[in-house]
């Protein structure tokens, strides 16, 4: 698809048109990767981060509890996970320091060894000692989203470390494949700033890094942070700008599954969030095939608090895991079996 094709289809209002896409995007889905939707265990390792991202309300600056997960934590909610059938447990955390390099390799090492499931990390950009430290660890995957493809406004929205060069997520990203990982990306859909020639350019980047994993979740306006008050100014500067909504979301999810037939998309948390369980169906009916249930222990959930309302359930994780499967029941789907690596993946190597 060239890139007159991605603005036409991300710019249409039309419903039929976009009946369209989805529909084309949930065949090719079926085609490639069948009915399976797999559930990734979620445990968010630390609310700890050294960075200050105008948009994440786990800056540096934001005034909040932090925590960090111990070895035994970390290895029992893996355990609940295994519990529940799931193949893989996602590793997430801030960028924060404490969690080190042995620290890391520790936690990944035990869950290997005492469950077996895949592990994917998305511990943010870290030193390539790290990376190939917890890829030898046995780390499956890892997720790192360079959550939009314009460098200025990148650059502006997720400063560099006073002193240090900014990173080229898009770069780490490829030395992260050639260590062996499946790599994941992804973007934030409406980001003050943002116009539809940077999502055409997003899209165009997933196939060009041909991600194992996609993810992609509308911006939820955060008011411990500066952006929701930057947003007008920026917005000003975006010839056009980008609304962080179900719609567009969707159309950015459909599109990455056309041009990633073989990857493993989530149907995002920060959607969920913004269109509720409908909104979690239709993108899994859009082009997604995967779900990332949070294990993480409540007091800790409610303390990762990168958009308001994220950690805000109160549900049992076996009730929110019932829930779930009796929903993909319902759309005619099954729930994947086995660590689930993408199709891409399977075939690459
Ligand atoms: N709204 C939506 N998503 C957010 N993220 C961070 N802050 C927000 C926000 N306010 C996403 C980023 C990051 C991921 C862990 O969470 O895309 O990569």
């Amino acid at each position: 698809m060239n890139r007159g094709e991605l603005l036409a289809w991300l710019r249409t209002g039309d419903e039929g048109r976009l009946a369209q896409l989805f529909a084309m995007a949930d065949g090719v889905r079926r085609l490639q990767v069948g009915p399976a939707i797999h559930l990734r265990g979620l445990i968010e390792l630390s609310n700890g981060c050294r960075r200050s991202c105008l948009y994440c309300g786990l800056r540096r600056e934001s005034a909040l509890d932090r925590y960090r997960l111990s070895r035994d934590e970390v290895v029992g909610c893996a355990r609940r996970a295994l519990a529940l059938g799931y193949g893989t447990v996602v590793l997430q955390a801030g960028e924060d320091p404490g969690l080190t390099r042995r620290g890391v390799s520790d936690y990944v090492r035990a869950i290997k060894g005492e469950t077996g499931l895949a592990v994917t990390l998305g511990l943010g950009e870290r030193s390539v000692d790290d990376l190939w430290a917890w890829r030898r660890a046995g780390a499956d995957r890892y997720f790192m989203r360079f959550e939009t493809s314009d460098p200025a406004l990148f650059a502006r929205l997720h400063p560099p470390l006073p002193r240090r060069e900014p990173v080229d997520r898009v770069a780490l990203l490829a030395v992260l494949r050639e260590m062996g990982y499946e790599i994941g990306s992804g973007i934030m859909v409406g980001l003050p700033g943002q116009t539809f020639a940077d999502l055409a350019r997003s899209v165009e980047l997933f196939a060009e890094l041909d991600l194992d994993m996609v993810g992609v979740g509308p911006w939820i306006p955060h008011p411990g942070t500066p952006l929701p008050d930057l947003a007008a100014e920026l917005a000003a500067v975006a010839a056009e700008q980008v609304t962080a909504d179900e719609a567009t979301t969707l159309k950015v999810v459909a599109l990455a599954r056309l041009v990633c037939p073989r990857a493993n998309i989530p149907s995002t948390t920060a959607l969920a969030l913004t269109a509720g369980t409908q909104g979690r169906l239709r993108a899994l009916e859009s082009g997604a095939n995967v779900v990332m249930p949070n294990l993480t222990p409540a007091t800790n959930r409610r303390l990762y608090d990168i958009y308001p309302g994220k950690g805000a359930t109160e549900a049992a994780v076996e009730d929110v895991d019932a829930d779930l499967k009796q929903q993909i029941a319902r759309l005619g789907r099954v729930v994947g079996s086995g660590p689930g690596p993408s199709l891409a993946f399977r075939m690459r190597t």
